[in-house]
């Protein structure tokens, strides 16, 4: 079934590509705007490739643009708002250039309530379609170019994994890479499992495929993603673990820097402490997200896992891998949260020591267990966030800067955006690093000197 719907949708890029050429123009220009996570990234990436082998060229202007793509997030609300406010400023642009094709895809599109007010609201929107139906885009796109109505297509759920279409990377030396789709977890506040659907594992072999082709590309560093990678692998025809896959990713020359997201502690397996305390090119890094510390909201959230088993998780990682950088989420202000509970969350801050915290104020999901709770004053919740926000600064500001004189490798990714005499990279553990020298070393791994610590980077300089 994948193969045909591949060469179906080939197909269609090339029956699109016919009809955006016919009348012999300038060729049609495009804008992407992402919001939210790097799945989200990957599926724009994925949209863009689409679009150039059709003959779309892509502007960095979207005010410019012919085409306008907007792949949304529901994660919370204020993701929704964002959306909304952008459609209220092309609606002024539409009614200038009704030749303006405007598409909506993304996780916020899953939801029935945003269909309803696009189809009240945003008549002038030309494609709306969701995270299911994705690698349909070409077909979807050529219904709307042939059509004047406005395409509606969204899908509640799917299990088909369709391979090898086309992807233009955003950055030539490291690259996402899916591994598995969906979250079957229903955190209690969480959208994502109705709006990305049940969890499926791609197969090893296309993974590994993809990863051996990046590689050839010239990527050096990749990341794979999923809402959920320890439990990569459950329901394969042969179930494969996520350790697994890492040791067979490790193979993969040219290969130097393996990143993945996002890790759920609860399925974080001794096996995989393992591999990544032997591997070489398993980076630094770890993303634990831990929401709450306080084991009653924890229960309430369906997390399954006590801040005692998170502490013990932490203290096993630190011991096989000192090195490594934790980082986190943390909720403030899920229903029902009391003073306790923070100071039970500010507890497992100050004994983790989290090199970063992502904090976020808890927004209120339509659908989700959580939404039917009493839900918590604001002004309380803003007091309470302020308190975590501190601590997690802080804890932070402590671990800054604990490289300061080492000699370590830095991935280069850019130049400076304020110093073009300067190129910016990464650490293994994901720490800025900012060092004089030549554009050509973008892409490459070089030793740098870690000279200063500035807060959240360094400045460093380049050892031959
Ligand atoms: N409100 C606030 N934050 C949320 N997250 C997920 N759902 C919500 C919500 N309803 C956060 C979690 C998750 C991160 C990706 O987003 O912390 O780890
Ligand atoms: Fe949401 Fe929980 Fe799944 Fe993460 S693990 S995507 S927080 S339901």
């Amino acid at each position: 079934m994948a193969i045909d719907e591949t060469k179906l949708q080939h197909e269609y890029i090339e029956k699109c590509r016919q009809l955006i050429t016919a009348n012999g123009g300038a060729p049609l220009t495009y804008h992407v705007t992402t919001f939210g996570c790097q799945m989200n990234a990957r599926d724009s990436e994925k949209l863009s490739g689409i679009l150039k082998e059709i003959g779309y060229i892509e502007t960095p202007d979207e005010e410019s643009a012919d085409f306008v793509i907007y792949n949304t997030c529901t994660v919370r609300d204020n993701a929704n708002q964002k959306v909304y406010g952008h459609l209220g400023m092309l609606k002024a642009r539409k009614k200038k250039n009704p030749d303006l094709c405007i598409a909506l895809c993304g996780c916020m599109m899953q939801e029935e309530s945003v269909i309803e007010i696009i189809r009240e609201k945003y008549k002038f929107v030309n494609l709306v379609f969701g995270t299911h139906n994705l690698y349909k885009f070409a077909e979807l796109l050529y219904r709307s170019l042939t059509s004047s109505s406005q395409i509606i297509d969204i899908w509640k759920d799917t299990d088909s994994i369709v391979e090898d279409l086309p992807v233009d990377r955003k950055y030539s030396f490291k690259s996402g890479i899916n591994i598995m789709f969906g979250c079957n977890n229903f955190c209690s506040y969480c959208i994502v499992p109705y709006v990305r659907g049940r969890e499926r594992s791609r197969d090893p072999k296309d993974i590994i495929r993809e990863i051996e082709q990046l590689s050839r590309d010239g990527v050096v560093e990749v990341m794979l993603l999923g809402q959920n990678v320890n439990s990569y692998g459950k329901g394969l025809p042969d179930e494969m673990s996520f350790a697994e896959l890492l040791k067979e990713v490790e193979k993969v020359e040219g290969i130097k820097r393996i990143r993945f997201m996002t890790s759920h502690p609860k399925d974080l397996s001794d096996e995989l402490i393992e591999v990544m305390k032997d591997s070489k090119k398993i980076c630094r890094q770890l993303h634990l997200p831990l929401q709450s510390g306080s084991d009653r909201l924890l229960k309430s959230m369906n997390r399954r896992y006590t801040k005692e088993q998170y502490l013990n998780l932490v203290d096993k990682i630190r011991t096989a891998i000192p090195d490594i950088s934790i980082t986190t989420d943390i909720i403030v202000g899920y229903p029902g949260e009391t003073v306790e509970d923070v100071n039970e969350t500010i507890d497992v801050i100050r004994k983790v020591g989290f090199d970063n915290a992502f904090t976020f104020i808890y927004s209120k999901r339509t659908g989700t267990p959580a939404a039917s709770m009493p839900q918590l004053d604001p002004a309380f919740v803003k007091e309470q966030f302020n308190r975590v926000l501190t601590a997690v600064q802080e804890e932070a500001d402590k671990r800054n800067g604990k490289l300061l004189g080492c000699i370590e490798e830095v991935l280069v990714e850019e130049i400076n955006e304020h110093d073009a005499a300067m190129l910016s990279g990464r650490l293994s553990n994901a720490s800025l690093v900012h060092f004089k020298g030549d554009a050509g070393l973008i892409g490459q791994l070089v030793k740098v000197r870690l000279n200063e610590a500035k807060g959240f980077y360094y400045i460093g300089e380049m050892i031959e």
